[in-house]
């Protein structure tokens, strides 16, 4: 089938490669000349675990191609698909500026029908407003044409993005075009073989179901960064309950960890999304506004526990910190709690020695200026003259430390981990002082 993905980052790029490697001819299109510059010479301008191979192998096989020509993407693809950014705007809604630049592209140059498919997490209602863009230019143009328009959002998750795109648990689509559900159907086919797992539900369902999804996941989260600070004041592991808990198969063990608080892309943003939706709806969603209330804070918990061992002012001490991507397998830096460890230990005076396996050239960018941050270039090094270590990302490299060394390089051997990567118990025995998010 002929697609044309509109937007190279981690939705578009992703999408455009694993259909690729079905057999598709993909015209990927980005407005950012940089990003399709790094893609036509071969690399790949984010950090996704096993999408490179999969971009270089159908790339020369002639199925994955990269343009900023809007006018030859859109007359490609027989399916568009918007993968476009919808980041917050200052009333927390979701800014459709690109999503509906893109439909409106569509509407300027097409030439035959186009099934129109959102990709993009948006609110609910904005499938109508995509119809009413594309027809808008049409109407400008004083042509009549045929088009359909679709919703399917996507549900990978950034470091395993190629294997979720691959091997679905779901794929949702939202549509009332036959013609738009066939060739969905026959797109998706190839990823559910093994037994169907395609949803084909109203479009403003499917709408709902991204934002449902990513609002019932930071749910519980919050919950538990709740329940770990309760924990830490009567004396129980929250370690102890997440699994005593996570047991159970009406809970299941995902997405039950304390920790630091989440960040990323989606969660922050798509939570206060659908907040301020609901509330245009005149249904406040009490819940979601202390889930994000409670996340706020979480994000300060780690910085909480250094004040409160070393004080308001830390001017002449000297952090390592380990993980500045908002999780680990991705240089996705967005809503990312080590920015705000950061800039609140940068404020007070403190020094910091970062270190991450992927993302120090995007921490470059996003925390340049920040007085008293340097970066190392291993976890080792960031150690080397530091009084204690902060851990904001689990990486799996700082899971399994040579745990003598570490002591022996933090002049106060102390450890504050934001991600409960260690056990209190082996800590104690080893002579660091360990504090975790909700142990004891
Ligand atoms: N990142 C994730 O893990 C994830 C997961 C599920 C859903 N989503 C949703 O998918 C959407 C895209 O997210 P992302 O993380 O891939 O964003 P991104 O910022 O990485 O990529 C968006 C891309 O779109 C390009 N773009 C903007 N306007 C354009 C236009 N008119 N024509 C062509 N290209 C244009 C930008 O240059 C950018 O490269 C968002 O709505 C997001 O909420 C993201």
């Amino acid at each position: 089938m002929k697609v044309t993905v509109i937007g190279t980052g981690y939705v578009g790029l992703v999408t455009g490669a694993c259909l690729s490697e079905m057999g598709n001819h993909v015209v990927c299109l980005d407005v950012d000349p940089e990003k399709i510059r790094i893609l036509k010479e071969g690399g790949i301008p984010i950090h996704e675990p096993g999408l490179l191979e999969i971009v270089q192998r159908n790339v020369a096989g002639g199925r994955l191609e990269f343009t900023t020509d809007v006018e030859a993407a859109v007359a490609h693809g027989t399916i568009q698909f918007i993968a476009v950014g919808t980041p917050p705007d200052e009333d927390g809604s979701a800014d459709l500026q690109y999503v509906l630049a893109a439909a409106r592209n569509i509407g300027r140059t097409m030439t035959d029908f186009k099934v129109i498919v959102d990709k993009s997490t948006v609110p609910v209602g904005t499938g109508d407003k995509v119809k009413a863009a594309v027809q808008d230019e049409l109407d400008r143009r004083g042509i009549r044409l045929d088009f359909a328009v679709a919703s399917n959002p996507e549900f990978l998750k950034e470091g395993a993005a190629v294997a979720d795109f691959m091997r679905p648990d779901r794929v949702v689509v939202g549509a009332d075009d036959e013609r738009a559900i066939l060739l969905m159907k026959a797109l998706y086919a190839p990823f559910i073989r093994n037994h169907d797992r395609m949803m084909v539900m109203d479009l403003r369902s499917a709408e709902f179901t991204k934002y449902a999804a990513n609002a019932m996941l930071a749910t519980r989260i919050s919950f538990m960064n709740e329940l770990a600070l309760v924990a830490e004041k009567l004396g129980a592991d929250i370690e102890l309950v997440r699994q005593g808990i996570g047991s159970d198969p009406r809970i299941g063990f995902h997405f039950l960890y304390a920790g630091c608080g989440y960040g990323g892309s989606c969660f922050p943003k798509d939570v206060k999304a659908l907040i301020r939706t609901a509330a245009d709806a005149g249904q406040p969603l009490q819940l979601l506004q202390a889930v994000e209330a409670v996340n706020d804070r979480q994000k300060l918990v780690l910085v909480d526990k250094v004040v409160a061992r070393y004080g308001e002012q830390l001017k002449g001490k000297t952090f390592a910190v380990w993980g500045l991507a908002f999780k680990p397998n991705t240089d996705d830096m967005r809503d990312a709690p080590s920015r705000v460890v950061i800039a609140e230990l940068a404020r007070r005076g403190a020094k910091l020695q970062a270190y991450d396996p992927v993302a120090v050239p995007e921490a470059q960018r996003v925390l340049a200026g920040t007085p008293g941050l340097s970066y190392a270039d291993s976890a080792r090094a960031a150690l080397e003259g530091a009084d204690a270590l902060i851990i904001v990302t689990e990486w799996k490299e700082f899971r399994t430390p040579d745990f003598e060394a570490l002591r022996e390089s933090l002049a106060d051997r102390t450890v504050f981990d934001g991600r409960n990567l260690y056990e209190p118990k082996l800590m104690r025995s080893l002579g660091i002082e360990y504090h975790g998010i909700g142990r004891p």
